[in-house]
This record gives C-alpha cells, structure tokens and sequence, in this order.
C-alpha cells in the first residue's frame, strides 16, 4: 500500500508532504518529482512560497507566481493543499521589519488585516485549509506570546485579529477553507499547548472561526513523545471542538544514523502516525516535512543533524532510498 492509499484506507483524508516549489528546485529533480506524484501523497504543503515575504514583498503589493508554480505543480494531481501561512515571525519583509518604520498598533492591525484578506481572498478554495497564525507561542517560558512585532506592536490581540479578518474574507467568498492554528511543541501535553487550547476557546468565545490546530512534529529521534501522550494531547483540542493534523513531522538524529538511532526514528515516526489512526477521525492526516533527506531542512538548521525524512539519495538527481521510517509510517497506517 502506498502511504496515502493506507491513510485514506485508516479514514484520514490524506498522508502528505511539504514540497518547496518553486525553491529548492526539487521538482526539477526526476527522482524526487516521481516520488511526490505517487500515491504515497496526497496533500501537498508550501513549504515556503506563500509566506509574507514572497507573497506582499511591498506593501498592498501581492505577488502569487511562486505560488502559482507550486499549485500548478501540484493541482492535476489530486493533492489537497494545506496553505502555509498568514502570519508568522519568520520570512517577513523588511517594509515590515524594518525598525526605522513607526508602526502604531492600528497601522500594523491594518497591514496584518490587509494581508490575510488577501491571500485567503485569492486563494480561496483551492487551500483545503490555511495556517492562519503559526508559532505565536513562546518556549521560555513556555506558553508565553512570543516576541515578535505582531505581538511588540500589537499585543495578543494581532493572532484575533488575524483570525477575525480571515473569517470575515471566508464569509465574503463563502468559502469552505478551513482555519489552522500551527505550531511545535504542542504535540504533548503542557504549558505551549495548554496555550493553544486557550486560543481555541478564546476564539471560539468571540464567534471566530477555528477548524483544527496543526501539530508540527519536528521531532528528535529518542525525545519523541509517545503514542500515548501523544493521542491525550490530540483529544484535549478534539474535546475543544477543532480537528488536529499532524503538520510538519520529521525525526533528525546525530549523524550518521546508527542501528540504534535509526530504530528508534522508526518507533518514532510509527508512534506519531500510530496516534493521529488511534485518536480516530479528529486527527485527520498526517503531513511530512518533506520525505527526502536531501532536499531537508534539517542539516542546514541543526548542523551534525539530519537523516530526518522517509528517503535518501546521493545527490540531487539521484534515485530514491525507501528508509525503514518509510514502514514504520506505513504500519502504523495499516495495522499490520
Ligand atoms: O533556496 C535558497 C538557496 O538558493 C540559497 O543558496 C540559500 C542560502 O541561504 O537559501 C535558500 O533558501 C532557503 C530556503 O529555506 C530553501 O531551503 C532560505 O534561506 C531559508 O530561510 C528557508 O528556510 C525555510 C524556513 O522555514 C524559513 O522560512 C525552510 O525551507 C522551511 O522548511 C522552514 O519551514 C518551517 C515552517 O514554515 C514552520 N515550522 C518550522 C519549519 C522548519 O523551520
């Protein structure tokens, strides 16, 4: 069974991938082309192309041709789109960063406004969903906002907004888009996601949409949680009224894997996969972040780290290694 054929069979609506199209040039590579085509996917995510900084590089300026690249990659091929994402700390451009601008809490509200209108506007329905705010919540201490200059300038109130203007543009276009929170660190229990579960009551309280919270899923081989505490924290946000999906799962470990290391990553991945079946249908997929090592983020981040995805290869152009992660997703699927 292909993966998104297992998952589909497992009621989730899809296994998928993070793609960075146009990017990294992947899908320019033969290897890595014909492997997102097949039926182990079928939900794709931009891993970088809608960000603010592609997609309003100057202000009330949009610019969709990556975007449109990565979708016309991706559309034909029956793959549902998770849009990522609206606001965020990271991949902003400097009309907004730069410090020498004097935003007042109702100017940045206005540009913050401005910008998810129109993306979830343009995009519409061809996101089956979109990350409307991803990572506002802190580490140290953890469940904080973090400091960012949403929250610098704004305060909480800029992940309502951000939230209030998406569902006003869902009502204008009637759309069926759905309305993510996404971050890491939330896939167990504890203070960052008992934050995020305060989000969803405060913004259901107020009669703002909220559909599901993304579990990103970068996890580190050994420090994974398990099945477990994984399926507890899933049903606190299902209990909440939201739907979960597993977002950005990866496993890095010290390189170079070991037989240890990398039978752990495979309990790992298998945990993970095996809590969003067991929780039942509020968890509906699972996402990786990526599924080859060398197009990774990993190594670039975590430098001594990687090995992270369910692929390998020696090089770009080069066919693809199925790693043994690659049967531990597939058997928490199946059962078997
Ligand atoms: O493509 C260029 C390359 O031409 C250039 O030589 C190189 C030099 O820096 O940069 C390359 O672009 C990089 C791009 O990734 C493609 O690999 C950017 O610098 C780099 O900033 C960018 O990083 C992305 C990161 O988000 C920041 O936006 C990663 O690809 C992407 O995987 C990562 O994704 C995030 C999610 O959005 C949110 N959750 C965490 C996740 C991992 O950090």
């Amino acid at each position: 069974h292909p993966l998104d054929v297992a998952a589909k069979a497992a009621g989730k609506l899809w296994f998928g991938t993070a793609a960075d199209i146009p990017g990294t040039g992947e899908a320019q590579d033969p290897y890595w082309a014909a492997e997102f085509n097949s039926t182990d996917f079928g939900e794709a995510t931009p891993a970088n192309i809608m960000k603010f900084v592609f997609t309003e590089p100057e202000p009330n300026v949009f610019n969709y041709t990556g975007a449109e690249q990565f979708l016309s990659f991706v559309e034909g091929t029956g793959k549902l789109v998770r849009c990522h994402n609206l606001i965020w700390q990271s991949e902003l451009p400097t009309w907004i960063t730069n410090p020498t601008v004097n935003w007042t809490n109702a100017t940045l509200t206005a540009a913050l406004r401005n910008h998810v209108t129109n993306l979830v506007e343009y995009f519409g329905d061809r996101c089956y969903s979109w990350d409307v705010v991803n990572e506002a919540f802190s580490d140290n201490p953890a469940g904080a906002y973090a400091s960012n200059v949403w929250f610098d300038t704004i305060g909480p109130a800029y992940v309502v907004e951000a939230f209030d203007a998406a569902t006003q543009a869902v009502k204008a276009k009637n759309l069926a888009v759905k309305l993510y929170y996404n971050d890491y660190n939330i896939e167990y229990l504890g203070n960052k996601s008992y934050a995020a579960q305060n989000l969803v009551t405060e913004l259901k309280g107020r009669g703002i949409q909220i559909d599901g919270v993304g579990l990103e899923s970068h996890f580190i081989a050994g420090e994974t949680p398990d099945k477990a505490s994984q399926m507890a924290n899933m049903q606190a946000f299902i209990n909440l009224g939201v739907d979960v999906a597993i977002t950005e799962l990866d496993v890095r470990l010290n390189l170079p894997p070991n037989a240890t290391t990398e039978a752990q990553q495979v309990l790992d991945y298998y945990n993970s996969v095996a809590a969003c079946v067991a929780v039942g249908d509020g968890c509906i997929g699972v996402t990786v972040w990526d599924f080859d090592d060398e197009y990774s983020w990993v190594p670039g981040t975590f430098p001594g780290q990687g090995y992270a995805d369910l692929f390998l290869s020696n090089g770009p152009n080069e066919p693809l290694t199925r790693k043994a992660a690659y049967d531990g997703c597939l058997q928490a699927l199946t059962g078997a």
